[in-house]
């Protein structure tokens, strides 16, 4: 299977930002970790970074041809693009939701997705570990070991 998995906004800053909330983990690392875990599960895996809207909506509908699932943590366009779930809804494809922190347990603007309704899925509050839950989720499907 082909997954794209897809950062969102600031977290090029992983490590850097607010490491209270989302660990000490540069994004660097956590890519490294997922081209790891797939490789365990020939999933054959592309990870990107896009402060950018627009980017990510192009990306989103070219991974109709281009991959078999998304995994994505939208950042804060979470909460507010209606661009990006309306994407999310144009394609075909199994589509993860994923948070490193909790959003329901931090400020009220973040308790809402505009994404999670449209999507299989959401994991948040696990850090890293998310993204390696997804991709067994999408790797478990047939999986025949
Ligand atoms: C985040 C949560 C969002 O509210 C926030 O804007 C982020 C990161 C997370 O991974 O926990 O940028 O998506």
């Amino acid at each position: 299977k082909r997954v794209l998995v897809i950062h969102g906004p600031n977290l090029n800053m992983l490590g850097k930002r607010e490491p209270e909330v989302y660990g000490g983990e540069t994004l660097t690392d956590l890519n490294e970790k997922l081209y790891k875990a797939a490789d365990q599960r020939n999933v054959q895996l592309e990870c990107r970074q896009s402060n950018y809207e627009g980017e990510i909506i192009e990306w989103i509908h070219r991974a109709e041809e281009e991959a078999d699932a998304i995994i994505i943590n939208p950042g804060a366009f979470t909460h507010y693009s209606y661009a990006i779930r309306d994407a999310a809804a144009s394609i075909n494809k199994t589509i993860i939701e994923v948070h490193l922190s909790n959003i329901y347990k931090r400020e009220t603007f973040r308790h809402e997705s505009v994404i999670a309704p449209v999507v299989a899925g959401q994991i948040s509050g696990f850090g890293s570990k998310g993204y390696i839950l997804a991709l067994e989720a999408i790797a478990g499907e047939d999986n025949n070991e």
